[in-house]
């Protein structure tokens, strides 16, 4: 078949695939407008994001009626970015409980950092209240397990900000595996490589690798420090503009690579593979690496450089890797099957390859041609985020059902909290599917 023909059908099919996605009615619209209330907790570099995406995907659904962030700046920019995109003004307040806890609000979007995912998202749920929840769902394993069992019970919508499965290049290959495209599937390799400038004084305020820009004006008070620290382990320590705008270098804030950035992907291969797989959390994981591109004197605690072998049930093995000193190989998944090999580059690019390249003489292990597609070219799809919120609105409003809920969110950081213990353990961990529990070595 020709390039061209597949990627006719496989467009038809996605398509096709999108609309079925239909599920049972949770809520109707409410509010000013008829429109879903909205509270947003947390307008940091993410938070802004994701609301400037709602607006572009979903302007016609929601009233920003609340926006809440501890950082008078971004509180700021918060409430600027409602009154200019959503023309309305949002209450502020720098308490999420205020947001929660108001009886008018139908969903609150979450985008402060991992420590804080548990408290609100508990809180959020106890309220019955719809939460569209950023990455990873919980600081530990046990925040995230309490997560999905609230929400299953509350029977509320929970979206995870794991987007890339509203990413279309994703979806393509989710349906290019079902339909046999890379045949039997024993392997998967993950990675996410990055770079900063080093001969930038970052004293000049040149953002490096997770050592973002620190505003001018911060202090405690502006920052509420205390209340920074209160979902944290230790809450005696000194302000410290680093960690509340730098948080992912520290442990008590972040699992760092791992559940910053892996998750992204252990949750896509599932949803990629996982149903031919037929296996959705690893057996063992096995994590190295250090700090070793960062140099200088500095308090990072987390790696920059970091490794991680799984091996799942069903003779699955994901080989994950992460490295913030060169970019060269950008971002991408590569789920290599026995008849074929579908990549996914740069969250832009697919492209798929059938085997074997190098067996001379050999016949094609599939009947299925060469094929590449493109996220603007093919899909018209700059952002997935926009997508995913949509996702999420619809499902609110009994449309659709949310594309990655609580578990789903779960089942892709379960891997990333293995491989943080593994790291900082320097041992094997296992993962019991009985007890559901962690062992170390
Ligand atoms: N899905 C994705 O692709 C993606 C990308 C980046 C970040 N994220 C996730 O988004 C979240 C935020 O990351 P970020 O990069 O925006 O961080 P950030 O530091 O830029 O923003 C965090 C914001 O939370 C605010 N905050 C901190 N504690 C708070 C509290 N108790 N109450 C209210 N506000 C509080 C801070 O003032 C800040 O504005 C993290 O969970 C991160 O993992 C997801």
């Amino acid at each position: 078949m020709s390039e061209d023909v597949t990627r006719r059908n496989l467009l038809k099919q996605t398509a096709v695939a999108a609309a079925l996605s239909a599920g049972p009615a949770v809520m109707s619209s409410s509010g000013q407008n008829n429109r879903l209330r909205v509270g947003w907790i947390a307008t940091g570099s993410r938070g802004a994001h994701v609301m400037g995406q709602m607006y572009l995907s979903s302007k016609d659904l929601v009233e920003v009626t609340h926006v809440c962030d501890t950082y008078k700046g971004n509180l700021a920019k918060g409430k600027d970015i409602v009154q200019t995109q959503g023309k309305n003004t949002p209450k502020t307040t720098v308490d999420y409980r205020d947001v929660i806890n108001d009886p008018n609000v139908d969903v609150i979007f979450i985008a402060s950092p991992e420590h804080w995912h548990y408290p609100m998202a508990m809180a959020a749920l106890k309220a019955k209240k719809h939460i569209y929840l950023e990455k990873p769902i919980g600081h530990t394993i046990e925040e995230g397990a309490e997560i999905v069992a609230l929400a299953e019970k509350t029977n509320v919508v929970v979206q995870v900000g794991t987007q890339n499965r509203s990413n279309k290049l994703y979806i393509q290959a989710k349906k290019m595996v079902e339909d046999g495209y890379i045949g039997e599937v024993h392997y998967t390799r993950a990675f996410w490589y990055r770079n900063f400038d080093q001969t930038v004084d970052p004293a000049k305020g040149v953002p490096a690798a997770w050592r973002y820009i620190i505003p001018a004006d911060v202090s405690p008070e502006n920052t509420d420090w205390k209340r920074f620290l209160e979902a944290a382990e230790h809450k005696n320590i000194p302000f410290s503009k680093e960690r509340y705008f730098q948080w992912r270098n520290y442990w008590d804030y972040s699992g760092g690579i791992s559940t910053d950035l892996l998750v992204h992907q252990t949750d896509i291969t599932n949803f990629v593979v996982g149903g031919l797989v037929k296996a959705e959390l690893p057996l063992s994981c096995m994590a190295s690496g250090g700090i070793y591109q960062w140099g200088g004197p500095d308090d990072r605690e987390v790696p920059d450089t970091m490794s991680a072998l799984y091996d799942y049930p069903n003779k699955f093995h994901l080989n994950y890797s992460c490295f913030f000193g060169n970019d060269n190989f950008g971002y991408g998944e590569e789920f290599m099957g026995q008849k074929g090999t579908i990549e996914v580059k740069d969250r832009q690019n697919l492209s798929y390859s059938p085997q074997p390249k190098f067996i001379r003489g050999a016949k094609p292990f599939s009947d299925k041609g060469p094929l590449t597609l493109n996220y603007l070219k093919d899909f018209n799809q700059p952002d997935a985020t926009a997508d995913h919120v949509r996702n999420f609105l619809d499902a609110v409003l009994g449309k659709g059902k949310a594309i990655a809920p609580a578990r789903a969110g779960q089942i892709a950081a379960i891997p990333g909290h293995m491989a943080t213990q593994s790291f900082r353990a320097k041992k094997a961990v296992f993962w019991d599917a009985k007890t559901s529990k962690l062992k170390i070595g």
